[in-house]
């Protein structure tokens, strides 16, 4: 199969159309990573995403819809949190998880009796999603396990030939993947952190509690329990405190022959003298905005990657923390 990247404008958006319509996944642009798109009424299609993307069969889809979709038919109790949360955020990168009316495919939340919603801000997005006027079952649009995309290009390198069409959206300027947020309690919980922070949500709700998976523990969000975001090289993990060690790990895969690059923000980088570098940039958003990509480059231009955590790690830097612990630390 031949895949095309195409602009988003009306021959793409109508090519999509068919696609979706006869069962296909089309590979489109958010604010946060690209996803993989297919008709969520269609089991078979559903089903096919896995496929595509290797991915466990108990990992469950958000269901994307453009902001003046109903969700009531999707979806049977949204909490007045959950409603107050989705005014201030939506459209943009939050995802919230409430009980299911199952009228979507079964296969999209593997058997759950809820179901992940999500309406991003991209106008590509929007786009794609008021053409189709459909809830689409998308997962990051990327090989499971491998770093999420956040180019049309990164999408082709891991989906040459198993798609028909990435519609083109540029970089997505959030870097990392929504917060997933259940809405099913009294209270809401953050199962996986994003952009959109616990400090955020709490101002706006109250309460909000963040929910962290233990091994051996059933987990809540079946994702947070799988290998993620590894680039195709080897990797370590040092916190910021312990950088010197990280220098003379740096120094010593230098001598054996490795052909090492750290992973830092521009702060520490600057302390680390001659040592080639992957930027991370200056801020917090830039971390975010910057990860995924960084550990693209890296898997091709390296052997080995060895990441120091920035120092700040409340914030958005909660969600970069657990992406690069998932990525480049031991936790796999
Ligand atoms: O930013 C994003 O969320 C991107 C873009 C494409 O929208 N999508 C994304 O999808 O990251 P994916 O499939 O890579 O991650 C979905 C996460 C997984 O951790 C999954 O376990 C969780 O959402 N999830 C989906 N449905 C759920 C449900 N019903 N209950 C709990 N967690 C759920
Ligand atoms: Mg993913």
């Amino acid at each position: 199969m031949q895949t095309e990247i195409l602009d988003i404008n009306d021959v793409s958006l109508k090519l999509s159309k068919r696609i979706i319509m006869n069962g296909g996944a089309v590979a489109f642009p958010t604010e946060t990573v690209y996803g993989l798109g297919a008709n969520a009424f269609d089991n078979a299609a559903v089903e096919n995403i896995f496929k595509i993307k290797g991915r466990p069969n108990d990992n469950p889809l958000i269901v994307h819809v453009h902001k003046d979709y109903d969700i009531s038919s999707l979806v049977s109790y949204v909490p007045d949190y959950a409603k107050t949360r989705a005014e201030n955020v939506w459209p943009g990168p939050l995802t919230m998880v409430y009980n299911s009316k199952c009228t979507v495919s079964k296969a999209v939340s593997c058997g759950l009796n809820t179901l992940a919603v999500r309406i991003p801000s991209h106008q590509g997005a929007q786009k794609f999603l008021k053409y189709l006027n459909l809830p689409i079952a998308a997962p990051s649009a990327n090989i499971s396990k491998h770093v999420s995309p956040t180019s049309a290009e990164h999408v082709f390198n891991d989906l040459n030939g198993k798609i028909e069409l990435i519609l083109q959206g540029g970089k997505c300027c959030g870097g990392i993947e929504s917060t997933v947020l259940d809405c099913t309690g009294d209270f809401p919980v953050i199962l996986r952190s994003g952009l959109i922070t616990r400090e955020m949500i709490e101002k706006v709700v109250g309460r909000c509690g963040l929910y962290e998976f233990k091994e051996g523990c059933a987990a809540r969000s079946p994702g947070m329990k799988y290998k993620h975001y590894s680039p195709n090289c080897k990797t370590m993990l040092f916190s910021f405190k312990d950088l010197n060690y990280a220098l003379k790990e740096y120094e010593k895969q230098k001598r054996l022959g490795e052909k090492v690059k750290l992973l830092c923000d521009e702060a520490t980088a600057k302390i680390c003298g001659t040592a080639e570098y992957l930027s991370l940039g200056n801020t917090e958003a830039e971390a975010a905005s910057n990860l995924y990509q960084k550990l693209r480059e890296g898997e091709n231009c390296a052997t080995l990657i060895i990441a120091v955590a920035p120092e700040k790690q409340d914030g958005i830097m909660t969600g970069v923390m657990n992406r690069l612990i998932k990525a480049c630390g031991n936790e796999k």
